[in-house]
């Protein structure tokens, strides 16, 4: 072999370059904190553990440490909080999730107004405008679903194969509908902005957190770069929105103008904010139309990604159980009898067969570790142990979805009965079900977002017989710690009547 002694230098300038980041990375503790699990190779830490064995290693740290516990992933110190720890971190205003999710999630660098104030906003928009209205708009969402079954599976005279695909245009539809309202909701390239929004920010988070192992603010400059030299992969979606809003917002103005009070307020987002005091106006210029097209998209990126994941998650559920189906199929038929094919807010409660699998599909999505959450200032636990400022907490959403003392000594097996034998509907958050996390911050979308999801699988299984292509569950997706439905497609056919 040839050493030439110019490779000498390199070597020792990338062996110090090492020892420098080793230096400065080394993770410090403070007093008390958590164990720290051990590990064997310096910056690289648990990364690769967490990455491709994220399951049984946070099993055997657990079994080894007890909860919580301290490890080491891309150059940060996590806590991971089990099921117990977890109710403390989620009780407490000392850590915050929005936080957070700013490193993974840089939402922040697209839209300008993303921050703590218009997030508010956005919750009691949720809770006033969609929540308190469900019963009204359930009409709506049934009409917009049929839509999309219509059009996205349509007929299956011949067994199917449908991909994952339709889905987020599917549940776009009654999104788009509740936001912009009935009129120009009905334009497809919108529906796809909407469909596609999430999909299409993800690809400024394609390269991985590499530059994470120096530091996350420093990777989240790095991955948005191509963002402040102009590329922008949602700016067309922005400007679709914007160009079928103006119209409608200067026709509203005008219309309430004129008409005075025998105007009649449209039910939809853009009424609410409208006539939201913090963002009333006499004129729709550019400034206020990126301000309300920035506010819908919040809640398209909150909505929509996480809707169709799961509208995704439960059907392969249903298709790859057909011990369910019977009994299921059963219960939505009588339904649509009883109200002649027209759903309202008290025929989706009726579906409790629906919603408790519906409940039991989300324990078991298989989310190992996900919604983090930041310390904002130095927390101890009840434990004595204490969580330092800055630090992220992970939630272990596996030990509480599978625990044993609430869900018995097989916690793995599918109980697609449990929510109704226990009077837990699906939409309802538990210490032992955090799909839509918990307490002061839990998720505002899931009453519309479980009825969603249910007036969604309610039509299609009327419709349709579902199968997997394997005739039994497909496998979910993993990436690190975090699950996605599998891929394998669903085929569908028209059920004989
Ligand atoms: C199946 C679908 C959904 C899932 C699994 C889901 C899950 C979650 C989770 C885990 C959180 C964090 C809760 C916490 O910190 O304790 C959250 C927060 C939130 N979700 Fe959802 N969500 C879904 C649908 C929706 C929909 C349809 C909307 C809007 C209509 C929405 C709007 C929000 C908002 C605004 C927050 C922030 C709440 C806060 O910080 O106080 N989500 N969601
Ligand atoms: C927490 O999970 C463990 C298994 O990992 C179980 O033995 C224990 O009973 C659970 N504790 C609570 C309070 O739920
Ligand atoms: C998150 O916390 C850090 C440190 O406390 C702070 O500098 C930053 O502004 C916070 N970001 C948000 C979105 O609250
Ligand atoms: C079931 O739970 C609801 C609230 O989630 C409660 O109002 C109702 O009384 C409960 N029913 C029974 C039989 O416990």
């Amino acid at each position: 072999m040839h050493f030439s002694f110019a490779t000498i230098p390199t070597f020792v300038w990338v062996l110090i370059a090492f020892y420098v980041i080793y230096w400065i990375k080394k993770p410090r503790l403070s007093k008390n904190e958590p164990p720290m699990v051990p590990y064997k190779i310096p910056i690289i830490g648990h990364t690769i553990d967490y990455l491709f064995n994220a399951e049984n290693f946070l099993a055997e740290c657990k079994k080894k440490y007890g909860d919580p516990f301290n490890i080491y992933v891309f150059g940060q110190v996590n806590t991971i909080a089990g099921n117990v720890t977890v109710h403390e971190v989620f009780r407490t205003e000392a850590f915050s999730m929005l936080n957070a999710t700013e490193d993974i999630f840089p939402l922040h660098r697209v839209l300008k107004s993303y921050n703590l104030k218009t997030l508010a906003q956005v919750i009691k928009t949720i809770r006033e405008g969609i929540t308190a209205n469900l019963p009204l708009l359930t009409g709506r969402m049934q009409k917009q679903l049929l839509i999309s079954i219509d059009k996205e599976i349509g007929d299956c005279s011949n067994p199917k194969l449908v991909n994952n695909e339709i889905f987020p245009t599917m549940v776009a539809r009654p999104v788009a509908d509740v936001l912009v309202g009935q009129e120009i909701s009905k334009n497809e390239d919108l529906v796809k902005a909407f469909a596609e929004f999430t999909k299409d920010f993800g690809k400024i988070l394609a390269i991985p957190p590499i530059f994470s192992f120096i530091n996350p603010t420093f990777n989240t400059q790095v991955v948005t770069l191509p963002v402040r030299f102009g590329w922008n992969p949602i700016a067309k979606h922005l400007d679709t929105l914007k160009k079928y809003l103006k119209p409608e917002l200067e026709k509203r103005l005008k219309d309430k103008e004129v008409l005075g009070d025998k105007y009649e307020p449209h039910l939809d987002i853009v009424e609410y904010f409208m006539n939201n005091p913090e963002y009333e106006t006499k004129v729709i210029n550019d400034e206020y139309l990126d301000k309300i097209c920035e506010f819908l998209f919040i809640i398209v990126v909150a909505s929509i990604h996480t809707t169709s994941q799961h509208m995704t998650s439960t059907l392969y559920d249903f298709a790859g159980r057909p011990e369910l189906w019977d009994d299921i199929y059963e219960e939505q038929v009588m339904i649509d009898k009883e109200c002649n094919g027209e759903l309202s807010s008290q025929h989706i409660n009726k579906m409790v067969k629906l919603d408790s699998f519906v409940r039991e599909s989300f324990r078991t999505f298989d989310n190992i570790a996900s919604e983090p959450h930041r310390c904002m200032e130095p927390f101890t636990l009840k434990n004595g142990m204490t969580i330092p400022k800055g630090r992220i907490v992970q939630t272990y959403l596996m030990d509480i979805h599978y625990n044993p003392e609430a869900y018995g000594p097989e916690p793995r097996t599918f109980f697609p009965n449990h929510g109704l034998e226990n009077n837990l509907s699906a939409s309802r958050t538990d210490k032992n079900l955090f799909m839509f996390g918990s307490g002061r911050h839990a998720c505002p979308g899931r009453f519309f977002a479980v009825n969603e999801i249910k007036v969604g699988l309610h039509k299609i299984i009327l419709k349709y017989q579902v199968k997997t292509p394997s005739g039994k569950t497909e496998k979910k997706i993993r990436v690190g710690p975090v699950a996605y439905p599998p891929i394998a497609g669903l085929i569908f056919e028209n059920r004989k009547k």
